[in-house]
């Protein structure tokens, strides 16, 4: 699809995505499980110490794009399961090592790992 791309993500206890933005927009509904929204600040020159939002069973919630963020399952025995929908895939992800890390320094992972069998490696622009 061209505008929006799905799938179902689950996490195992204490599991958790990179530190992580994309000018993409993502929506989210959890139909398993609860856990924390990680957002950090794109305003600033780096993401900054996160704001730790709760989320739960059939909540739905979504990240403006370029907004760093990072979903953790911090249930330490349930599983959490997201249903998800990013706009204008394929996604671009750029990964935080940590919440001080400058956006400029994120490193650009494209294709992102489920796209790399389907995706062309990004081609060398020299
Ligand atoms: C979520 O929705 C389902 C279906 O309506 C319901 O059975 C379940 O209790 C709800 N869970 C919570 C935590 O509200």
């Amino acid at each position: 699809m061209k505008e929006v791309e799905v799938w179902l993500q689950t996490f195992g206890p204490d599991q958790k995505t990179p530190i992580h933005r994309h000018s993409c927009e993502e929506f989210f509904v959890v139909l398993k499980g609860k856990g924390t929204l990680l957002l950090g600040s794109s305003s600033l020159k780096y993401p900054g110490e996160p704001q730790e939002i709760p989320i739960f069973q059939n909540s739905t919630f979504s990240v403006r794009g370029n907004d760093p963020h990072q979903v953790w399952n911090s249930d330490e025995h349930e599983d959490l399961q997201v249903l998800v929908t990013i706009s204008h895939p394929p996604v671009k992800i750029f990964i935080y090592n940590d919440w001080s890390m400058p956006h400029t320094a994120a490193k650009l992972k494209f294709p992102s790992y489920w796209d790399e069998d389907c995706l062309p490696a990004p081609k060398d622009e020299l």
